[in-house]
């Protein structure tokens, strides 16, 4: 079967700048892989491990989740900085998958974006704790934060900055080296 790869945005706007560049990675992977982006966050309920009992189904959305993690071969995740902190909407996924293990060994890739200069990096090191908690795979090249996100993006929302077109590259050859 081919690779799949999940995309998982932080932000939940239209014309999020994190959406469009987790879309640009999709066209750095190999011919062949196909990449999925999770549309889910929004839906899925606040985190209760009342929710989840060990002797029942858990709410449809989360076992929707679990699957699509269960599926993939490797994970995106593109996220902006909410008051130096992991959105939300995107530390409630996160947690409904501590316990169950999803991100156990998976390669896992990060990025932040964002209009200011340090490009979202305490949120950005907040996640990659929170996914090394989970014992998710991250490669040191998979690591990536986009400062003046304006100033990288063309109007159609494709990236146009050269930098970090090279950046996101390897940051999706590093993903893949990691699938084995
Ligand atoms: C922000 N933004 C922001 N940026 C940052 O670098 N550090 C921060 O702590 C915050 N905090 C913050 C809080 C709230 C409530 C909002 C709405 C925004 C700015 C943020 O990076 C910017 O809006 C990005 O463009 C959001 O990403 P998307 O939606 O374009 O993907």
């Amino acid at each position: 079967r081919p690779l799949i790869v999940v995309g998982i945005s932080g932000s939940l706007r239209s014309l999020s700048a994190n959406s469009r560049i987790l879309a640009s990675v999709e066209g750095m992977l190999p011919a062949g892989a196909a990449f999925r982006t999770y549309e889910g966050v929004a839906s899925l309920p606040a985190f209760n491990p009342d929710l989840d009992p060990d002797d029942a189904e858990p709410p449809e959305a989360v076992a929707e989740w679990r699957q699509t993690l269960r599926s993939a071969d490797a994970v995106v995740i593109c996220t902006p900085e909410y008051a130096r902190g992991v959105p939300g909407s995107l530390k409630n996924a996160l947690d409904w998958v501590v316990s169950s293990g999803e991100f156990m060994a998976m390669p896992t890739a990060v990025i932040s974006v964002s209009p200011h200069p340090e490009g979202g990096a305490t949120a950005l090191g907040s996640l990659v704790q929170t996914l090394k908690m989970m014992s998710a795979t991250i490669p040191d090249n998979a690591i990536l934060a986009v400062p003046f996100a304006s100033r990288k993006l063309g109007a159609d929302g494709s990236v146009t900055d050269a930098g970090t077109l090279t950046s996101l590259r390897g940051l999706a050859g590093a993903l893949l080296q990691a699938v084995t």
